[in-house]
């Protein structure tokens, strides 16, 4: 390990010994069993018209079975716990009805696209309960896995842990041709990392006291797909997993049990450059990372993965002992040439203010009445993002896919070269992004840039912006 990496490696160990051990005694903790099959969520169905993909949401209360037999109240898309993948190609033309059928109000918002600020689905899109709103998105895209989660204003976490989240996936002309795994749920595996607690019920407990305000609410049991420990069938191939942190607010640094090496292929909102070999990476709430394994080597045997920082296991997986089938990976992937060679006019900077019970940016809490920053439209700014905090936060910007230029005024990591919408920012550091906005977004549907942990988003480390021509 570089020593750069170990000394990134070892502040956020020290960030997730912050994180409180839950003491609250009517939380269970299950016994690590790896037994239960690893759900896949459906692919969206649409219709068409007029050359419209037209999806239908449906976002309801439900029931699910995760502890043998209690029954936990949760909130899904078009089910009980989670949603169903939507699947778009570049230039998509689409529009998705979102129903909502709560008895609360509710907003659903594309993570990761690059959309116009009334079809975001922001904090100002609210839909009441029994209305539905609609999105109208031309797709406009590189290939990559964002997800959609609501946005409520002061309910983004409690809505999200009741178990409102979706993959996004967005496919592209360029990558097509690239030898990447890509039969979904076969050898494209996408997962969904999620930690909850329970109350003696089996009810979710979500965020119980100041601590939780402050810190993010974490659980000590971890769900992939909404699965509890569950376990995955591969063949001895190149199998491509599609990470996505859809937890609240714990950060990941997920490797093999035994470091078995991989590549990382892409991050957020793109495939990377080249295919990164690693044999560990961090993700942050919000983030997401598609890595391809070679299992050839490994056909007839049993594997582990797990988080680094809590030192879980937290997927078991078995590769079948046929015939191995070796992998190629191209050695070049994709060019990113959005930001290349691009000069910043103007630059804004952002401090991420954590300190005795206040949280925020730039001194100042989220205001739905307030705009903070008014941007040109298709202008390539700088971002300076400043964590003087003593712990690290993903910030994400709406509306935009970024470049990282630099961390401390070093190169950006190796395995972040790609087009990003979150990015951590740790404890100490300053962050620069390369950021521009083709889509506009007025007062009544501004853009909004804040910290992914939900529970600092909704306690105000959140702004609003404009982008204009
Ligand atoms: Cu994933 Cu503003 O959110
Ligand atoms: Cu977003
Ligand atoms: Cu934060």
């Amino acid at each position: 390990m570089k020593r750069r990496d170990f000394v990134k490696l070892s502040s956020l160990i020290t960030a997730a010994s912050l994180y409180p051990q839950n003491s609250d005694a009517n939380i269970i903790t299950l016994k690590k069993s790896f037994t239960k099959k690893l759900a896949i969520p459906s692919v969206a169905e649409y219709k068409e018209e007029d050359g419209i993909k037209v999806y239908d949401l449906s976002v309801q209360e439900g029931k699910m079975d995760f502890l043998n037999g209690a029954k936990t109240s949760t909130y899904g898309i078009n089910g009980n716990f989670l949603g169903p993948t939507i699947r778009v190609k570049d230039r998509d033309r689409i529009r998705i009805n979102v129903a909502n059928n709560l008895k609360e109000t509710t907003t659903m918002h594309w993570h990761g696209l690059r959309v116009k600020g009334s079809s975001d689905g922001g904090p100002h899109n609210i839909i009441n309960p029994n209305e539905t709103w609609s999105a109208d998105i031309n797709i406009d895209q590189k290939a990559s896995m964002c997800w959609y989660h609501p946005h409520t204003i002061g309910k983004t976490g409690r809505q999200v842990f009741m178990g409102l989240a979706g993959l996004f996936l967005i496919d592209d002309d360029d990558t097509k041709n690239i030898d990447l795994p890509n039969t979904y749920g076969v050898d494209d595996i996408p997962l969904v990392l999620q930690d909850r607690r329970f109350d003696s019920h089996g009810e979710f407990l979500y965020k119980q006291n100041m601590m939780d305000e402050m810190m993010g609410v974490t659980g000590n049991i971890h769900l992939i797909n909404g699965v509890i420990d569950p376990v995955v069938e591969v063949e001895p191939k190149a199998i491509r997993f599609r990470f996505l942190n859809g937890s609240n607010a714990r950060i990941y640094n997920l490797m093999f049990e035994k470091q078995d090496k991989f590549f990382q292929v892409a991050g957020d909102s793109s495939l990377l450059p080249t295919p990164v070999k690693l044999s560990n990476f961090i993700l942050a709430p919000g983030e997401r990372a598609e890595i391809v394994v070679d299992f050839s080597k490994y056909a007839g045997k049993t594997l582990y993965f797990g988080d680094g920082i809590d030192k879980r296991i937290l997927l078991k997986i078995v590769v079948k002992k046929s015939k191995p089938q070796p992998m190629k990976l191209p050695s070049k992937l994709i060019t990113i040439d959005e930001y290349e060679g691009k000069k910043a006019t103007n630059t804004r900077e952002f401090r991420l203010n954590m300190s005795m019970g206040f949280l925020g940016i730039n001194e100042k809490q989220m205001d739905m009445n307030r705009i903070d920053e008014k941007v040109k439209k298709n202008r390539f700014e700088i971002w300076r993002i400043v964590n003087h905090s003593p712990r690290p936060h993903p910030f994400h910007v709406h509306g935009t896919g970024f470049s990282i230029i630099s961390r401390d005024g070093k190169k950006a990591l190796i395995n972040e070269r790609g087009l990003k919408d979150t990015v951590l920012v740790y404890s100490r550091e300053t962050v620069e992004i390369l950021v521009r906005f083709k889509y506009e977004a007025d007062v009544n549907t501004p853009y909004m840039y804040h910290c992914h942990i939900l529970e600092h988003e909704d306690g105000g480390m959140m702004g609003q912006f404009t982008v204009k021509a």
